[in-house]
């Protein structure tokens, strides 16, 4: 089937308490290890690109990637979706160049300014047949060249979501409740805790309405210290407990956005491959077990922390 839109699949998960995979894709092998094991698992699928990942890959070869995956698995519902859109002309380069779902990400911005350009951005997007999620809220850490400081980073406002999102028309709502960015999203020796008052607050205001969850990598720490054993230093790494991301799914929660975790996964079976095999050089050999071990870990995702197995 051709690329789908969000609509349906958030319907279903909605209705069904499990939230759809929201896996960043950057190259070939990314794109192959997450739709197969989504294939494999019969799950719906969302396919995000960032502006980092079309300024290192093209706009184009991510594009024709993720088509070439509907042709290897024509029966798989996958969404094209543009991460944490910056702006209406990034946007519109999206949504004329055969993406299916945009984010416009305007969070950063005071309220009547982030309803403004999200409104802008739904209206153009509904012309064309694509869907809109938005943000309310800022999360700590990293994404493309922004860094948000814990400090600075602050949770949704509940009393805020109605308005925001009858106002703007967006069809889904990204929400900050605690994750964070990247591969350090609590300190070590606290206890990492989502805030589920908050969701559960903006989810009684804008009841059947779909909620997304940015920055929800567990940075499995069997990755943590294959990167540590071969090579790497990276100390601290912690993510969010998956017991409290799939109790995030059974809610409101529809997108569950994950990428350090496919990251740490590929980084670390290629320190160790090449720590065992000095003598390698083919591009090939060291990617296939990267792949695999993507294709593994989304298989998990899928069926132990969004649920989502089975419901293509
Ligand atoms: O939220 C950000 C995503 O992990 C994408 O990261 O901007 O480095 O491509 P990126
Ligand atoms: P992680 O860094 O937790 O994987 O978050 C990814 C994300 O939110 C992409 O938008
Ligand atoms: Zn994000």
């Amino acid at each position: 089937m051709p690329l789908v839109t969000t609509t349906e699949m958030f319907k279903k998960a909605y209705e069904g308490g499990y939230a759809i995979g929201a896996f960043n894709v950057n190259n070939m092998e990314i794109v192959q290890g997450i739709t197969e094991a989504c294939a494999e698992e019969n799950a719906p699928v969302i396919l995000q690109v960032s502006k980092g990942a079309r300024a290192y890959a093209n706009h184009n070869y991510l594009v024709k990637l993720v088509e070439a995956a509907t042709i290897c698995y024509p029966e798989l519902p996958i969404a094209l979706h543009l991460d944490h859109g910056p702006d209406f002309e990034t946007c519109k380069s999206c949504i004329d160049g055969g993406f299916t779902s945009v984010m416009i990400d305007a969070s950063s911005k005071p309220f009547e300014e982030n309803i403004e350009i999200t409104k802008k951005v739904v209206e153009y997007a509904h012309e064309h047949g694509v869907v809109v999620e938005a943000e309310l809220g800022t999360l700590a850490g990293v994404e493309d060249d922004v860094k948000v400081s814990a400090e600075d980073s602050s949770y949704t406002h509940p009393e805020q979501v109605e308005e925001f999102v009858s106002r703007t028309g967006c069809d889904s709502l990204a929400i900050a409740i605690g994750t964070s960015h990247g591969a350090y999203k609590f300190k070590p020796g606290t206890k990492p805790q989502l805030r589920f008052d908050v969701l559960h607050e903006c989810e009684k205001r804008i009841p059947g309405f779909p909620i997304v969850l940015h920055g929800s990598s567990s940075v499995p720490q069997e990755y943590v210290e294959m990167v540590n054993t071969y090579g790497g230093a990276m100390p601290g790494a912690i993510g969010v407990p998956e017991d409290q991301l799939r109790e995030a799914a059974r809610s409101a929660v529809c997108k569950i956005n994950i990428d350090s975790d496919l990251r740490l996964a590929m980084t670390g079976t290629i320190r160790k491959f090449f720590a065992e095999h000095p003598d390698k050089f083919d591009p090939r050999e060291y990617l296939k077990p990267a792949r695999a071990n993507i294709k593994e870990l989304v298989r998990h995702k899928l069926i132990d922390v969004l649920g989502c197995n089975g419901k293509a």
